[in-house]
């Protein structure tokens, strides 16, 4: 068999052109491909950071239409913000995002900047996502490697190395980098190519390989080990945390609080809440102690909620007070819905049904 340089050379040409063959005609739909926006793409990749494709296209199009370019983003109260984030998580992003907004207007005069090295220069832009903006908005030809890539190139080269921190990340970066190198297309189209290759055909589970483009290039294929490519890496146990969380009603309102400034949610707001399991006697006194006159308590249920690191193990009580506490934040409905973002944590501890 021929394996010199010429050969490889005509492998990875073939590789590109059968990825974007299949591109061209399999390209999913999405909100964010309509237009080559720089600020829209920015958006919706600080979206898709933490959060599953189908969960931002609407997210995505409501806070598009609140704030359609980085002025808009710019000027807008943090709360403002974090209200329309609502169902992403992870409310940092928004936070960075809004910064982000106000720094591109400082400091390069509304301009989002198209290139790598100052994209990275922005709140919440890491080695990912400032490469995805640079090439698919301003079609510079870096790589942008994600959980992905790492899984469809582990399994092409049949190597658990990119799989390896940020030293494989580093080394499939180059080796994706050299691909684009031999290629017509956009290099922002080749990245999207590759993320709609794991998005839909080299899945973690169940890989549909018969529908794959690239299967002439796949080592793994070729040794019938795809599902062993990456190799599984024992993830960290999450923390498990107890908590006892209080709907305090008061005259048709009820009680929230602004969490700290830093950690898990900072900023935003939530139902008062103790660490630990309480008991009945526990809350109607610590209700006392807050200045207030309990009518009638109740554990109505249990919640849980799980975070990237943390698990959460929520008994819920609902309180009526007979005396509330007129320097405590009691809000109606109307405002919890329109004004103060609760983490979908908090807000699950009242949707959810009893149990
Ligand atoms: N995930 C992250 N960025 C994406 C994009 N531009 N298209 C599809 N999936 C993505």
């Amino acid at each position: 068999m021929k394996m010199g340089i010429e050969y490889h050379m005509k492998q990875e040409k073939d590789f590109g052109k059968h990825l974007m063959d299949w591109y061209q005609n399999h390209k999913r739909d999405l909100p964010w491909r309509e237009k080559k926006d720089p600020y829209s793409i920015w958006v919706s990749e600080i979206m898709l950071q933490q959060t599953r494709v189908e969960a931002v296209r609407e997210p995505y199009k409501r806070f598009l239409e609140a704030f359609p370019d980085v002025e808009t983003l710019a000027m807008a109260k943090e709360e403002e913000v974090h209200k329309l984030w609502e169902g992403l998580g992870y409310y940092r992003r928004a936070t960075n995002l809004w910064k982000g907004a106000q720094m591109v207007c400082e400091r390069w005069k509304g301009n989002v900047p198209s290139k790598k090295k100052d994209l990275s220069l922005i709140p919440g832009i890491g080695e990912y996502t400032s490469g995805a903006i640079a090439s698919i908005a301003f079609g510079e030809r870096v790589s942008a490697v994600d959980g992905n890539m790492v899984r469809i190139f582990s399994r092409l080269d049949r190597s658990p190395i990119y799989g390896q921190g940020e030293k494989g990340k580093r080394i499939l970066g180059e080796r994706i980098f050299h691909l684009m190198e031999k290629l017509e297309d956009h290099p922002g189209d080749f990245n999207e190519a590759l993320m709609d290759l794991g998005a839909t055909i080299c899945l973690p589970q169940g890989p549909e390989c018969e529908d794959c483009p690239v299967t002439d290039h796949c080592e793994a294929l070729a040794h019938g080990e795809v599902s062993s490519y990456p190799p599984k890496i024992q993830k960290k146990k999450r923390k498990k945390e107890k908590w006892t969380v209080l709907h305090i009603h008061w005259d048709g309102k009820i009680l929230i609080e602004k969490r700290g400034a830093t950690g898990l949610l900072a900023g935003l707001y939530q139902y008062p809440n103790v660490e630990g399991h309480w008991k009945k006697e526990r809350v109607e006194n610590y209700v006392r102690s807050l200045g207030m006159v309990p009518a009638h308590i109740e554990k109505i249920k249990k919640v849980g909620h799980i975070f990237t690191h943390v698990e959460w193990d929520m008994w819920v009580y609902e309180i009526h007070v007979r005396r509330g506490a007129e320097e405590l934040l009691f809000v109606s409905e109307e405002d919890l819905t329109h004004k103060y973002s609760i983490p979908t944590a908090f807000q699950k501890t009242r949707k959810e049904r009893k149990s």
